[in-house]
């Protein structure tokens, strides 16, 4: 213990970042290593599965070494390791667990698989530690949407969930489609500070009346089918109005989703999670509208909303009280349910 404190590692590889992060107590950040491979991916207009692992295999050494060094922390002071297990790409998962079991397999120090969702929603904690289930949580990633309720920090039940494109999906294709590159998401957001959110009306999608799922395709082809018939008939595009008026779209029926589940639900607490937290304009809209209703709503600092060790390393501290540790069995899940399959990361 360093310091008479609690510490422990998180390690982050299921897309395109390597991250660990060292975390004294489940929420004071002694290190935060994350190795983007956002450069290499560009090139191809997005994440290559089999390159991810690859540069995973590479750099998680250096990535553990530092965090180790940043920290003032020896390996042996660490009290559990903390893993994504799933979902995400099956090689960039294995490269962190195989890392993982075989550092907890050396040093004897408990391994703890973690959700990957699950640690984005954690990510809450490391800057509000009184937040205590339950609250409901909006999750909005590269890869996620969802409505979760947090009934305890290892029991999720889903009220929404995207029937297609995750929500950072969508912003990653319109920013291609609109000329910006990769990643997209915080251009698009950048851009669209410049442009009018009313310009164009692209569709917005809600489903059926009652329903608390999401669909991000429609607007998202919207966006395309616009692009292409201007371009085919010659006229003028104002790709900040574009980026401003797709993102009003998202965010409408994001916003109109997560008060309608936190006010049927009866929650005065709402938590933010993933990549696309990151989003200004989602986070003024959001935070408006719970304030009207005595909400109040929860969002990490930027760093801790992308992907990043300390998220799983605050959730693996809270399932390590809980008494949920891995064994030296621990697989990966590239499609793991988080309301349904958690026992499947204590075996
Ligand atoms: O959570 P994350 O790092 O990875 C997944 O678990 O998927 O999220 C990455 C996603 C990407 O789609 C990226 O474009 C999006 O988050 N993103 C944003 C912003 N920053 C990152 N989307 C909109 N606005 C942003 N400022
Ligand atoms: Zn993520």
């Amino acid at each position: 213990m360093k310091y008479g404190k609690h510490i422990t590692m998180g390690i982050e590889s299921s897309c395109d970042e390597t991250a660990i992060a060292l975390l004294a107590d489940g929420t004071e950040i002694l290190s935060n290593v994350i190795s983007s491979q956002i450069e290499i991916h560009k090139e191809y207009g997005g994440v290559v599965p089999e390159i991810a692992s690859r540069h995973h295999l590479n750099n998680i050494p250096f990535v553990f070494d530092r965090a180790l060094k940043e920290a003032g922390v020896e390996l042996k002071e660490v009290d559990e390791i903390g893993v994504t297990a799933g979902p995400g790409l099956a090689g960039a998962l294995l490269m962190g667990t195989a890392f993982a079991k075989a550092v907890a397999a050396a040093s004897g120090i408990p391994l703890v698989g973690v959700h990957h969702i699950q640690a984005h929603i954690l990510a809450n904690v490391i800057e509000h530690p009184f937040l205590e289930p339950p609250f409901l949580s909006l999750v909005v990633s590269g890869g996620h949407t969802h409505l979760i309720e947090v009934e305890g920090w290892n029991k999720f039940r889903v009220l929404g969930a995207t029937r297609d494109d995750a929500v950072g999906e969508a912003y990653d294709k319109v920013a291609r489609v609109i000329g910006l590159g990769y990643p997209g998401g915080p251009k698009v957001d950048a851009l669209a500070k410049q442009g009018d959110p009313h310009a164009i009306e692209f569709k917005r999608v809600y489903l059926e009346k009652d329903s608390l799922d999401f669909s991000f395709s429609g607007t998202k082809t919207a966006v395309i089918n616009y692009m292409h018939s201007a371009e085919q008939r010659g006229e003028e595009v104002k790709p900040a109005d574009v980026a401003a008026s797709f993102q009003q779209a998202v965010i409408v029926v994001l916003v109109n989703k997560a008060v309608r589940a936190a006010r049927e639900a009866g929650y005065c607490e709402l938590a933010l999670a993933g990549g696309v937290a990151c989003n200004s304009e989602l986070r003024r809209q959001l935070g408006e509208a719970l304030a009207k209703e005595g909400i109040g709503l929860y969002i990490p600092s930027p760093i801790l909303c992308t992907d990043n060790g300390a998220m799983v390393a605050a959730a693996a501290y809270r399932k390590a009280r809980e008494g949920h540790y891995a064994s030296g069995r621990l697989d990966v899940f590239p499609n793991l349910n988080i309301e349904t399959q958690l026992d499947l990361l204590d075996r």
